[in-house]
């Protein structure tokens, strides 16, 4: 008996087989869930090899920064399911040279872009999602963010603003959401060697800090994600929404590096 047995569950997010997305969906399966992905473009043939084993498996193409591609997605999501249980935002984005650039020259289209596909569209999902959870009676909302939401973290930047925006939204939601019993969390992890993290830069001097100076000394898995996403989806988080939650062995208490 897991404890996702009968639930479904629509993953935004996956690339390839080192995305959080990915940790996540393995254990929302394990635990029982029923799985749709979602791909963006020329990801779709790494999401289909990695999810050939999983029975009952729906995979649609969806850019997050269409309305019609959403609107499929969800439709879609809709027949084949009947309704909705879990949804996992693990998506973000920023044009690499205004990631790069000095806070003040970040270009207006590259912060556009940033908070549209790494905030804007879990506010859009959201409400694609609550007709489907309320079939279902409830459901639960997962979003990963990071720690350059609210410190200043060199080389996160643009992404850090828009993180802010993400955290801001997953609490509006949970209060917008509570009365159709759809709960919105926010996981806010530490560093993982992905695709999007190489984009960052800098990620092995991030780790070997994290080492260093989180009280647990030792960075976190992808695994960890998985298991942290499956716990806020699952019954026993019942009365948890509108959190965003330190998976980082600790690392977000800390005013000093070493000393
Ligand atoms: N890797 C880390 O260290 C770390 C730490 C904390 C939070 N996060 C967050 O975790 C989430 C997942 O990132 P990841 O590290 O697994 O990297 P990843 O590159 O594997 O995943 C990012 C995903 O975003 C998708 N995406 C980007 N633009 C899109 C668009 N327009 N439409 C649809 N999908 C789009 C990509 O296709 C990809 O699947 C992100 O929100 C990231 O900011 C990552």
């Amino acid at each position: 008996m897991g404890t996702l047995d009968g639930k479904t569950a629509l993953i935004f997010g996956v690339a390839n087989h080192n995305s959080i997305a990915w940790g996540i969906a393995q254990k929302l399966a394990a635990e029982g869930a029923r799985l749709a992905f979602t791909y963006q473009g020329r990801m779709e043939q790494n999401v289909r090899k990695l999810t050939t084993n999983m029975p009952e498996t729906l995979v649609v193409p969806c850019d997050v920064q269409s309305d019609d591609e959403l609107d499929a997605t969800f439709e879609r999501v809709g027949q084949e399911f009947g309704g909705l249980d879990i949804l996992i935002h693990s998506v973000a984005y920023a044009p690499t040279e205004d990631l790069k650039a000095r806070i003040v020259n970040i270009s207006r289209a590259g912060f556009t872009t940033a908070l549209d596909i790494s905030a804007y569209s879990l506010v859009a999902m959201a409400k694609r999602a609550e007709p489907l959870m309320r079939q279902h009676g409830g459901g639960s909302i997962v979003a990963m963010t990071y720690l350059g939401s609210e410190r200043v973290v060199p080389n996160y930047n643009l992404m850090g603003i828009a993180k802010a925006a993400l955290e801001a939204s997953i609490r509006y939601l949970a209060w917008d959401l509570g009365p159709s019993a759809i709960r919105v969390n926010g996981i806010s992890a530490g560093p993982l060697r992905t695709l999007s993290a190489r984009g960052v830069g800098n990620i092995t001097a991030m780790f070997d800090l994290v080492e260093q100076v989180a009280p647990l000394r030792r960075n976190i898995e992808q695994g960890d994600v998985g298991d942290l996403a499956a716990y806020l989806c699952s019954p026993t988080a019942r009365n948890l929404t509108g959190n965003i939650l330190y998976l980082d062995a600790g690392f977000h208490l800390m005013g000093l590096g070493t000393m």
